[in-house]
């Protein structure tokens, strides 16, 4: 009988002290009001009072160590301190690499350039500035990393392509330009010995081809925008007319400029 009674005191106090404990923690409002930034608020703590912090100098991001430089840029600091393009494929061109960039060219270059990269794209057609011929002397001269520099900071008229090709991408479609001039310029040399080549005109005889399709076939010839003729004829669909002059703009009579301070 005491025993119990002892026990519900005992209960009783826990009871009581654990209330307590809820009506404290209830009153303190931490978790609700914990110092913290809060994005584009300010900041009592720092002396420019400022709550976005500048990132620590020095510091990289994580995945943003570019340590390879030429990878993402496509240059090398020259002997003489100046960027130097390179002749040289950052990472082994495989088939599967080709594949890639003969996909993102047709998607992101063919529209200016064309699917043989002869600069004869639609929108060229349309007017836009004639864009490159890959297969000309100085293009075909120029060395590998020139393509991707050209996409990744775009070249006169032409836009970059940093946003839509990642690096590796941006490669892929550099060698892929390089396919393009090989399949153009192709000699004997280029055949690995050993490697039996048969001229055009057996390959068309073995697959039943009419002839012509062995016959060379030229490039045409650069784009010329003013060559351009509206003539529905020839299938050109008739061009947007020319924009009239602007109308003259009369400067009304200004005031005297202002005189030179003395
Ligand atoms: C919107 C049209 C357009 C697209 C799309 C385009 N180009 Fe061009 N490109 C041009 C034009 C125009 C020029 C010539 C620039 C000039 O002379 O001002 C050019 C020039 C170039 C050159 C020659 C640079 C030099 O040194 O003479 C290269 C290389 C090139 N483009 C590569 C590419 C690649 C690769 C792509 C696809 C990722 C691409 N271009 C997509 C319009 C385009």
């Amino acid at each position: 009988m005491e025993a119990n009674r002892l026990n519900r005191t005992v209960k009783a106090a826990i009871l009581a002290s654990l209330t307590g404990l809820i009506f404290a923690a209830g009153c303190r409002q931490d978790m609700h009001n914990q110092p913290k930034m809060i994005p584009q608020r300010g900041s009592e703590m720092f002396a420019d009072h400022r709550g976005a912090r500048p990132q620590v100098l020095n510091t990289v991001a994580r995945g943003q160590l570019h340590q390879d430089s030429y990878f993402y840029t496509g240059v090398v600091e020259g002997a003489n301190g100046y960027r130097e393009e390179r002749d040289l494929m950052p990472f082994p061109v495989t088939m599967e690499v080709l594949k890639r960039g003969q996909e993102r060219f047709n998607v992101y270059c063919t529209p200016c350039h064309s699917r043989v990269g002869n600069g004869l794209g639609e929108i060229v057609e349309r007017g836009y500035k004639p864009a490159a011929n890959f297969h000309d002397q100085v293009r075909r001269a120029q060395p590998v990393s020139h393509y991707f520099y050209v996409m990744t900071h775009g070249y006169g008229a032409m836009p970059d392509y940093s946003a839509q090709l990642t690096p590796v991408d941006r490669w892929a479609v550099a060698a892929y330009v390089r396919a393009l001039q090989l399949s153009q310029s192709a000699t004997l040399q280029d055949v690995p010995s050993g490697v039996q080549v048969k001229s055009l005109k057996e390959v068309a005889t073995e697959e039943n081809l009419p002839a012509s399709d062995a016959e060379p076939w030229a490039l045409p010839a650069a784009t010329n925008a003013s060559a351009y003729t509206n003539d529905v004829k020839q299938g050109n669909p008739a061009m947007a007319p020319a924009r009239p002059a602007d109308p003259k703009i009369s400067i009304p009579a200004s005031k005297p400029a202002p005189a030179a301070a003395k």
